[in-house]
């Protein structure tokens, strides 16, 4: 028809987290999939843009013995107890990630200052993009929140791996199991984080009401999905108004473009996520990015970076 103009205008969705460059604002969880090379790739292929493994200590760890997760339709409970085949192992399997021009961010765990950032280096050196530093599981004895609920230890476990990486890209991984997490993201940049992701899960329990038993084998764990969204938001506002200028990644029950959209206005530059890729597949990335291109056409903007900024109140 003369005068209209059919043609779509082209969409930037390109996001940035500091100096992390993303094809668009949506990245996989840490501990969604398995560290296996085909996993990753497959996530990148789905749309993520960017992964974040699961996280790797320095030498293999057993889990805890099944039940380790439970669902329901308002969130989802698990104390898989962080197993994995340690460092070395997991330096083989990102050697054959490595040619993935998208970002791959290491999780790394630790019980002592000198584990993360000897692992934090390890996978550094094996070509990973970034490190996550896992401050936060709330179900595993002398790592996780019990070392990262404690604003000093936060600030001693980053200095620790800035230290041992003066130029590497670390985002600390908080707990929202405290009081007050802007201390905690205050401690964290203070020791030299780039960044920060907030949320890890909530600790919680739940009972079989026939068997009068835990759901979960190690008899509480952490909250994940649609319950744990408000906490997150609320966690990424918080951190957003005590550090203006940090780098922010939102992760906790982001379902759908509403949810992400509300990460965006409370402050958070890019988010994962987890729990809903066991509802609805890897292929959430995908549709993510469809969302949100046509939220963008919806508002006439052409570019995400500015459309977020607006966003913002
Ligand atoms: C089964 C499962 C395993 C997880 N493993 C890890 C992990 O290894 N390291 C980590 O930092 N977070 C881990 N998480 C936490 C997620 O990365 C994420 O912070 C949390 O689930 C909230 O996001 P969601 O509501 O989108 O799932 C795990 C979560 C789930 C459900």
């Amino acid at each position: 028809m003369e005068g209209v103009n059919t043609v779509r205008r082209p969409i930037d969705l390109r996001a940035k987290v500091g100096r992390l460059q993303l094809d668009s604002p949506f990245m996989l969880a840490s501990g969604i999939l398995g560290n296996e090379h085909s996993l990753i790739m497959r996530a990148y292929r789905a749309g993520a843009s960017a992964v974040v493994t699961k996280t790797v200590f320095n030498n293999a760890r057993n889990g805890y013995t099944p039940p380790i997760y439970f669902e329901n339709e308002y969130y989802a409970l698990n104390a898989v107890g962080l197993p994995g085949s340690g460092v070395e192992h997991f330096s083989e399997e990102l050697a054959l990630v490595k040619e993935e021009s998208k970002p791959l961010i290491a999780s790394v765990g630790g019980t002592s200052p000198e584990e993360f950032s000897g692992v934090a280096q390890r996978v550094i050196d094996a070509g990973a993009d970034a490190v996550e530093l896992n401050l936060s599981c709330p179900h595993v004895a002398g790592t996780g929140s019990e070392i990262g609920s404690k604003p000093d230890l936060v600030k001693e476990v980053v200095l620790a791996v800035r230290d041992a990486l003066p130029r590497a890209l670390i985002f600390a991984k908080l707990t929202p199991n405290t009081h007050d997490i802007g201390e905690l993201g205050k401690a964290a940049v203070e020791g030299g984080a780039d960044g920060l992701t907030a949320v890890n899960t909530l600790r919680g329990t739940g009972f079989d009401v026939t068997l009068r038993a835990p759901l979960l084998s190690h008899g509480y764990g952490g909250v994940s999905g649609h319950a744990l969204h408000p906490v997150a938001l609320y966690a990424v506002q918080n951190l957003r108004t005590v550090l203006p200028d940090t780098p922010i990644i939102g992760v906790g029950g982001v379902y759908s473009i509403e949810d992400a959209l509300e990460f965006f206005i409370a402050g958070a530059d890019a988010v994962q996520i987890g729990t809903a890729i066991r509802k609805r597949g890897l292929k959430i990335f995908g549709e993510l990015r469809d969302d949100l291109a046509t939220r963008l056409r919806n508002a006439r903007a052409s570019d995400f970076l500015k459309f977020k900024k607006e966003l913002r109140i």
